[in-house]
């Protein structure tokens, strides 16, 4: 599967290891249901269509619809459609924030395939919400080309039409060194105020803490300042209930995370719309 986007359903398995071929399947399996799954979506979309138009004429008290109706509500769909779009706010306009935040997406050989695809439905999560924020900040995906991208690819995702920065150096060669600020939850520093100038780093990996203290040791390494979001792990959560997990506790975390987990949308769209 790494380094090729080669359909699945093409690839010679005779020369497969049995680890590989096992990975293929998965794959097929994948990419299978996501085509159902796919089917279904516009196959209820259309049904919720008919039933409004339906609705529509029951109340309009006609049997059809006529020329001139259809076009007032192809024009109010045009509308409404533009409205939404409307709520997307670019990082170029002029109400974005000036503030640099970047995935850093060198950690991809430290992840299993799975825990990369809970990684990029995480970005698409946040590039979502930073396209609907009032001041969108500056967002940055660094050192992209490993694993992720390979996967993106193949799921045909549209990523370099999204409304990010994207880069295949590392956020050290993308930004000035002072301005850097590495986020890690094992910083003694509190972060209690954004500074727009700097740019915030976010380490792009789903560990369930395999690799407890790395980002910390990293930044510690390389002579990048580091902070820590006030945040406890739960929001909302008591004193007690904010604590640092035990070892099971964990595990019972990671097992109810992989029961509900969903693999990242193959939808190959942009997630907004
Ligand atoms: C799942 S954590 C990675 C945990 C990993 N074991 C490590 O070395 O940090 C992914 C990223 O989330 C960010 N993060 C999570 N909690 C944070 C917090 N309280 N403050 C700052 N950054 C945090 C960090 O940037 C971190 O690299």
């Amino acid at each position: 599967m790494e380094g090729g986007i080669e359909e699945p359903g093409n690839i010679d398995q005779s020369t497969m290891s049995k680890r590989q071929r096992k990975r293929l399947q998965k794959r097929q399996f994948f990419v299978e249901h996501r085509k159902i799954k796919r089917k279904e979506k516009k196959e209820r979309k259309k049904a919720k269509k008919r039933k409004l138009q339906e609705e529509k004429e029951t109340e309009d008290g006609k049997e059809g619809v006529s020329s001139a109706s259809d076009n007032l509500a192809n024009n109010k769909e045009k509308l409404s459609l533009n409205a939404t779009k409307k709520k997307f706010k670019s990082m170029n306009s002029e109400h974005a924030s000036p503030l640099r935040v970047a995935i850093d997406l060198s950690f991809d050989d430290l992840m299993t395939d799975r825990d990369i695809h809970k990684l990029l439905k995480q970005i698409q999560r946040t590039y979502s919400m930073n396209r609907r924020a009032d001041r969108p900040v500056q967002l940055y995906l660094t050192s992209f080309g490993g694993r992720s991208k390979t996967i993106l690819d193949e799921i045909h995702c549209k990523f370099t039409s999204w409304d990010v920065h994207i880069r295949e150096e590392s956020y050290g060669d993308v930004f000035s060194q002072e301005d850097v600020v590495y986020l890690t939850s094992d910083s003694p520093n509190v972060l209690s105020e954004v500074d727009e100038s700097k740019a915030y780093i976010i380490g792009g990996l789903v560990d369930h803490n395999y690799h407890k203290g790395l980002c910390y040791r990293l930044a510690v390494e390389r002579g990048i300042a580091h902070a820590r979001l006030p945040i406890t792990r739960k929001i909302g959560a008591t004193e007690n209930e904010g604590h640092k997990k035990t070892g099971n506790e964990a595990r019972k975390d990671v097992n109810a995370e992989e029961e509900t987990d969903e693999s990242v949308e193959g939808n190959g769209e942009d997630p907004n719309l």
